[in-house]
């Protein structure tokens, strides 16, 4: 493994020699640059200035340690060791027979920032869990000049990880909150079977939920800054992307006889056997040609990238719409045809990317379109899983956030929305739908 972070990290050095920092910085688990850790930025004067609020240091707060330390879901990630030392991190590992949980990899690789032995300072330790440099990068080599102001473009050339770039940040935080390939980042469903709890996440939600960053005009002349909605749409196609990278893994996408489980919508499997036939859960749903009975891809993600892009590139999302479809196909067929449809929606997804980091989502007409789009009767007619419900919803409430809109008469919708998809078994896709619809009509006045 040590190889592989070498071999990434020469190829990133040679190709950011010559172009700027665009899409391929290695991500901080494998940047092969030597993490300084947690109290080498946390110091007062630095990151650790004991103030609240939004801080007082002239460039960035200076209060990034304690928002990033603090006890509530802002704080989550200085928790992450923690909470494998609790009962239920204890009986997890348990379960999988994988010694203290703490000390596995298995574990390590996403609640901490375990990069090789090699690449830990002395002040670095493993119990500060995702610590900065596990989204900043390894700051070996722009620690000491990072602070007198050699400018973003130097700090990233010296391996800061480019955090604020939505594609980038994408990748970034979707090592651990959907999967990578690397070593042990990916919880399957054997470590869900174990007690792990189910992942969830939307880019531009879970980056709200976590800032300990000022956009201000200091912060405008230093980087780009990417509208919400934009940050959304791009997350949207990436998870796509990685999603159906990991299903075609051939360490990852089956295991035994089955394809790995956690790709699939758990409640396809998860639910009590109906007593009678008025109790059946199962409905048709437009975007796929499945009967009853079958175990449905997860396809959440996409149903919200097909929406971003009937609006921004309808020939695209067309493409999108039919390979989709070919996929719960193919998921009928066999395990080759399955994996094939994947690599082919994948590449179009990729395209999708693409396309979205040109574009420019601040427009509000646009923004306007897509949730008129997610909440159109088409879509509605989607969300026949929990896990649809859950994507759309998130997506309503960020695009009415990125439109200004929070705090306004969609309030009372997306409450209603939230409602309806509260818990995964009790979810009323009736109650959603109509909650949705009510939304898209104050969307189109
Ligand atoms: C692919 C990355 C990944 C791996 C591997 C992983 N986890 Fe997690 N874990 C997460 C994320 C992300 C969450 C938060 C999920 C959420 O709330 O959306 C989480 C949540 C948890 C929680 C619940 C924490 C809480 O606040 O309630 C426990 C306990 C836990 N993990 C233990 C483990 C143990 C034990 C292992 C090893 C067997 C493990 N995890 C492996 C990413 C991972
Ligand atoms: C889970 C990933 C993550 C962790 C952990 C994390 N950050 Fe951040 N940080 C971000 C993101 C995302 C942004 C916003 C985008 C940007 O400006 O780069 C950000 C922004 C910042 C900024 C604002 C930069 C500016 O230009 O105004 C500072 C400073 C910062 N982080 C410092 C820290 C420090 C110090 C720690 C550890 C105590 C830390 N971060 C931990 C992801 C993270
Ligand atoms: C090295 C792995 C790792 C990376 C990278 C990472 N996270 Fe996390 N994140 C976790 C783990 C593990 C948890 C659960 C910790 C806990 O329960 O205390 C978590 C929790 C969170 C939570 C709290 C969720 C909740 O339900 O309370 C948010 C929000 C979050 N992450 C956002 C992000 C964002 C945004 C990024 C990218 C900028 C990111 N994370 C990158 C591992 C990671
Ligand atoms: C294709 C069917 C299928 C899918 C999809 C599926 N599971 Fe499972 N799940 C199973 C089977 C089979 C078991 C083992 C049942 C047993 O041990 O009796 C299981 C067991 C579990 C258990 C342990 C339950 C217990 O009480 O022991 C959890 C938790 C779990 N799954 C969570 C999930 C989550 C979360 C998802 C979605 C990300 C999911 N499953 C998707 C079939 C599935």
């Amino acid at each position: 493994m040590t190889n592989v972070r070498l071999v990434i990290a020469f190829i990133w050095a040679i190709s950011s020699a010559t172009n700027s920092y665009a899409q391929i910085a290695p991500i901080p688990f494998v940047d092969g640059l030597r993490h300084t850790g947690v109290p080498s930025c946390s110091t007062a004067g630095c990151h650790g200035d004991q103030v609240t609020g939004e801080g007082v240091g002239p460039i960035v707060g200076q209060n990034e340690y304690f928002q990033w330390a603090s006890r509530d879901e802002k704080g989550a990630h200085s928790r992450a060791y923690e909470v494998l030392l609790t009962p239920h991190g204890k009986r997890i590992a348990a379960n999988l027979g994988l010694g203290p949980a703490h000390k596995s990899d298995t574990c390590l690789d996403c609640h901490a920032d375990n990069v090789a032995e090699e690449y830990r300072s002395q002040r670095f330790q493993i119990s500060d869990g995702v610590g900065c440099e596990a989204c900043h990068g390894g700051a070996e080599n722009w620690l000491a000049f990072h602070r007198i102001g050699a400018g973003h473009a130097r700090n990233i050339e010296a391996g800061l990880y480019p955090t604020e770039d939505p594609a980038s940040r994408a990748r970034l935080c979707f090592g651990c909150h959907i999967g990578s390939a690397y070593e042990n980042q990916f919880v399957s469903h054997r470590l869900m079977g174990a007690g792990h709890p189910r992942m969830k996440f939307e880019l531009d939600l879970y980056t709200t939920i976590q800032k300990h960053h000022v956009v201000d005009e200091d912060y405008r002349t230093r980087k780009a800054v990417t509208s919400g909605a934009q940050v959304w749409a791009i997350g949207q196609a990436i998870a796509v992307e990685r999603t159906l990278t990991l299903l075609i893994d051939n360490n990852i996408g089956s295991t035994g006889a089955f394809p790995e489980f956690v790709f699939f919508d758990c409640h396809s499997c998860h639910q009590p056997i109906s007593e009678g036939i008025n109790q059946l859960s199962w409905r048709p749903n437009p975007g796929r040609a499945l009967g009853p009975g079958a175990p449905i891809l997860n396809d959440a993600n996409i149903i919200m990238l097909q929406a971003a892009m009937r609006v921004i590139d309808p020939v695209l999302a067309a493409k999108l719409e039919n390979q989709a479809r070919a996929l719960h196909a193919a998921s009928q067929q066999s395990g080759s045809h399955f994996r094939r449809a994947a690599a082919t929606l994948k590449t179009t997804a990729e395209q999708a990317a693409d396309h979205l980091s040109e574009v420019d989502l601040s427009d509000p007409a646009k923004v306007r379109a897509i949730l008129r789009e997610i909440t159109s009767d088409d879509r509605v007619r989607r969300y026949t899983n929990y896990a649809a419900a859950e994507q759309a919803l998130f997506a309503v409430q960020r695009l009415t956030a990125a439109l200004g809109l929070a705090d306004s008469e969609f309030n009372a919708g997306i409450e209603r929305a939230g409602q309806a998809a509260k818990s995964p078994y009790g979810y009323d896709q009736r109650a959603f739908g109509a909650a949705l619809r009510d939304i898209g009509r104050l969307a189109a006045e």
